[in-house]
């Protein structure tokens, strides 16, 4: 449970808000790379910590992202025409460079032009790609910190897919799903048995056979190890360990020589987040059947309303619940595919879920750390200035495991290593 005041300061990420100051501190995922797929393309609306903004990729190359409006009047530079190394609002034709610096107001008498445009900037942010993904810092420029290191953007190409998902709620209750793992023996018990990005691992056996787990928690530099143990053989316990960075990135355990699947938790505003969904292989490319899988939306992928990041299965046409598929036991709440699963249920708990009412219990460990490290970050940041865990790319260097371990040994000694990025080698799972 919650105080009211905690639960809005760790839900509200706009400008001026401690929690956005906090995600301002971060290199973030702002768009897929696909989104603009070759120079002088179509600008593409971004909404980011409540911030309205407009990326676009230029005649050379070059990425901006910058305020959504023109300074003249107000349009949206959506109608833009992106042209000749520069964003032309549609209505009066002046022209933004990627940096958001006004080059051109053709209107105005030549000798007036530069003076003019000198003086007229909008907020613009940095915009990266590494991966498969465009990367924005959005918070003071003096220091920007190193670029990201994650492994799943650092891998070549063809080892890794990333997908994004609009999701209709909070960004902290969707990473909460995310750091919840005993939900995975119920709600995603059809997964572990049929999709094709898990079956066939000798985990989900311990999965599904013990519906008990127990959570054991440990701090890591960037946030949390979050450990949670099931029986095994004999005197063994199978251990899942998701790692979760500050502020919203979580990576899911493993299952057999299966890619690697994670996410990071975006806030477009209070009420919507962006889910960025990785899948990637630290030592091999992802099979061509693997990739048609994500992109037909199994494992932790989804499919779509044509020409959106909307799930086609969304809360209007309540995520085509089959109530007879719920009964038969095909799935367990009656909606398919592990992503809407969730999905499905976080946003069924409202915008922003009431978290004075809830009542907490043994496994919701990881939860009750991750609030706890977030609400101290966010403090520190705001009393003291002091730079929140997950900003220094050495915290980026963790992976996610699934071993076998001897009843004795604690997970974090058994596995060691394996909860660390290892260029070369594969990834602890069972
Ligand atoms: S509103 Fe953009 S040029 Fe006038
Ligand atoms: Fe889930």
């Amino acid at each position: 449970m919650l105080k009211q005041e905690i639960n809005e300061l760790l839900t509200q990420t706009g400008p001026g808000t401690p929690m956005g100051d906090l995600f301002r501190q971060y290199w973030i995922p702002a768009l897929l790379a696909e989104e603009l797929p070759e120079n002088d393309c179509a600008p593409a609306r971004v909404k980011l910590l409540s911030e309205r903004l407009i990326a676009f990729r230029d005649t050379e190359g070059r990425y901006g992202l910058m305020d959504e409006f023109c300074a003249h009047r107000g349009v949206s530079l959506w109608f833009g025409r992106n042209e000749e190394s520069g964003l032309r609002c549609a209505y009066h034709g002046w022209k933004y460079d990627v940096n958001g610096q006004c080059v051109e107001i053709p209107s105005e008498p030549d000798e007036r032009q530069s003076s003019l445009c000198r003086k007229i900037k909008l907020k613009s942010y940095p915009l990266v790609k590494i991966g498969d993904v465009l990367w924005t810092y959005m918070g003071d420029p003096d220091p920007t910190p190193d670029l990201p290191q994650w492994e799943f953007a650092r891998v070549p190409a063809d080892q890794s897919y990333t997908s994004k998902r609009w999701q209709e709620c909070n960004w902290l209750q969707a990473l909460e799903g995310g750091i919840d793992s005993s939900h995975v023996s119920w709600l995603h018990s059809d997964g572990l048995m049929n999709d094709p990005l898990f079956k066939g691992a000798q985990g989900n056996k311990y999965n599904l056979a013990d519906r008990k787990p127990f959570f054991e928690v440990v701090e890591s530099d960037g946030g949390l190890f979050i450990g949670v143990r099931r029986n095994a053989e004999e005197g063994h316990y199978y251990w899942r360990i998701t790692p979760w960075v500050m502020p919203s990135f979580t990576m899911i355990p493993p299952r057999g020589d299966h890619p690697i699947h994670g996410h990071f938790w975006i806030p477009i505003d209070d009420e919507n987040c962006w889910v960025f969904t990785y899948d990637y292989h630290p030592v091999r490319p992802l099979r061509p059947e693997e990739v048609q899988a994500m992109k037909d939306g199994h494992g932790v992928h989804n499919r779509y309303v044509p020409g959106t990041y909307r799930p086609l299965q969304n809360k209007d046409n309540d995520y085509l619940m089959d109530r007879e598929a719920q009964k038969r036991g095909d799935t367990f709440s009656g909606i398919k595919g592990i992503s809407m699963q969730d999905a499905s249920l976080q946003e069924s708990m409202g915008p922003i879920v009431d978290r004075t009412k809830e009542k907490l219990v043994s496994t919701d460990g990881g939860i009750i750390m991750a609030r706890r490290k977030l609400w101290r970050a966010v403090e520190a940041l705001r009393d003291e200035g002091v730079r929140p865990p997950g900003v220094d790319v050495e915290h980026q260097m963790v992976r996610s495991a699934a071993v076998v371990l001897p009843k004795e040994q604690a997970f974090i000694e058994g596995c060691g290593d394996a909860l660390m990025v290892r260029p070369g080698v594969k990834h602890a799972s069972v």
